[in-house]
C-alpha cells in the first residue's frame, strides 16, 4: 500500500492552540483524529515532538482507549454484535457471511475504505437480537441475506 502524504499544517494549528490552552493529551488526540479520521504514526510522532512527551506515552494513550484508531477507517462503520443473545440467535453466521462478502476479517476495513466491520459484545438491544449498528443506526432481527442487502445499498 502506498503511504499517504499527510498535511501536518492543520495539526500544527491545533497544537499551537492547545499549547496556549494547556489541554491534556486525550483532547489533543481526539481533535487530531477528527482532522485525519484516524491517528497515523506520523501524527502521533509529531504530537510527541511538539508536546515534548515521550512517543511511547503518546502511543500508549492512543492504543489504550478504544475511541482512538491507528488504522484508516471506512466511510461506513458496521458494528456487529456477537454478545450472548445475538450469538445464540445466529450472529456467527452473519459474521461469517459478512467476512466472506467483504473479503476482510472482523475488525478490518475494506481496501477501498468503504466499510469497517467490527464485532462488539452487546449493543444493549438484546430483544432485537441479532443486532448490528450501521453508521450509528441500530438494525435488529438480522439475517445474513438482509445484512448483505443493506451493505449493498450503502453508497
Ligand atoms: S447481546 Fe447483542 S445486543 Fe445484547
Amino acid at each position: 500500500m502506498t503511504e499517504e502524504i499527510l498535511d501536518l499544517a492543520p495539526l500544527d494549528e491545533l497544537l499551537d492552540k492547545v499549547q496556549q490552552e494547556e489541554s491534556g493529551l486525550i483532547p489533543v488526540l481526539q481533535q487530531a483524529q477528527d482532522i485525519y479520521g484516524y491517528l497515523p504514526k506520523e501524527v502521533l510522532t509529531h504530537i510527541a515532538r511538539r508536546t515534548s512527551l515521550p512517543p511511547s506515552q503518546v502511543l500508549g494513550v492512543a492504543t489504550f482507549y478504544s475511541q482512538f484508531h491507528l488504522e484508516p477507517r471506512g466511510r461506513h462503520i458496521i458494528q456487529q454484535c456477537d454478545g450472548t443473545a445475538c450469538h445464540v440467535r445466529g450472529a456467527k453466521q452473519i459474521i461469517q457471511t459478512m467476512q466472506e462478502k467483504l473479503g476482510i476479517s472482523a475488525g478490518e476495513t475494506t481496501p477501498d475504505r468503504k466499510v469497517t466491520y467490527e464485532v462488539v459484545y452487546c449493543l444493549g438491544s438484546c430483544a432485537l437480537a441479532p443486532v448490528a449498528v450501521i453508521d450509528g443506526e441500530v438494525v435488529g432481527r438480522l439475517q445474513p441475506n438482509k445484512m448483505v442487502e443493506m451493505v449493498d445499498k450503502l453508497p
